[in-house]
């Protein structure tokens, strides 16, 4: 039997709260992370399962706007978001971050301060992201009108062991969104969201 409630309490089991999952896509501008995590999002939804997207555009706008690219803006930037992603991810809130994070250090600092962190690298080479160039950034920093732009004037450094690598050349976004899903699936601590829906535990 399927319970229709709210959604936290498809979090609780053993009258605990599970934490939530922190998925961090990271990536060049244009990589996909924002398409992949509009996908991943409604995957939540649909399991009826509370979420909270971070987008690096969005939260650019509004929480951080008073932070621009300089390296230490953009530790500045990562800093605030995963102290946001830890608390929502103890409280049971799952988290979907789409952040370039173009430094190793940040993205081990958001490792270690969530919980059940997955690091996802969206991959797509920076002649692809050129060429796809959907706010027309790279071509603004080409011709030099912006400058520290990741991949042209500064640095994106790769990951080394992120859980997960979704290749998004050649991929329609679509097909992107189903390989990262049923690669998390296939995690060993990604837990059967639909085993807590048919609990009766899940009940308070
Ligand atoms: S981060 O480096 O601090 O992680 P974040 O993900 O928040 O970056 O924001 C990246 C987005 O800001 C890009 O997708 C792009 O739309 C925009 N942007 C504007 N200027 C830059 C820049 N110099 N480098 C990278 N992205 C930029």
């Amino acid at each position: 039997m399927i319970y229709v409630t709210d959604g936290i309490n498809y979090y609780m089991k053993n009258k605990k709260i599970i934490k939530g999952r922190v998925v961090w896509l990271t990536g060049l501008s244009c990589s996909g992370k924002t398409t992949i995590s509009k996908e991943l999002i409604k995957y939540f939804k649909k399991n009826k399962l509370p979420v909270q997207w971070l987008d690096g555009d969005v939260v650019r706008k509004t929480i951080n706007k008073d932070l621009g690219f300089s390296k230490k803006d953009r530790d500045e930037n990562i800093e605030r978001v995963t102290h946001i992603a830890q608390m929502l991810a103890e409280n049971g809130v799952n988290v979907v971050a789409a952040f370039v994070s173009p430094y190793r250090k940040m993205r081990n600092f958001a490792r270690k301060i969530c919980p059940n962190f997955i690091e996802v690298y969206v991959e797509c080479d920076i002649k692809e992201c050129i060429r796809r160039d959907t706010k027309g950034l790279y071509k603004k920093a080409l011709a030099g009108k912006i400058r520290d732009f990741t991949g042209i004037q500064d640095p994106y450094e790769l990951p080394k062991k992120p859980e997960i690598i979704i290749n998004t050349e050649g991929k329609k976004a679509g097909e992107s969104a189903r390989e990262l899903i049923s690669r998390l699936e296939r995690l060993a601590r990604w837990p059967k969201y639909t085993d807590h829906i048919n609990d009766n535990s899940t009940r308070s």
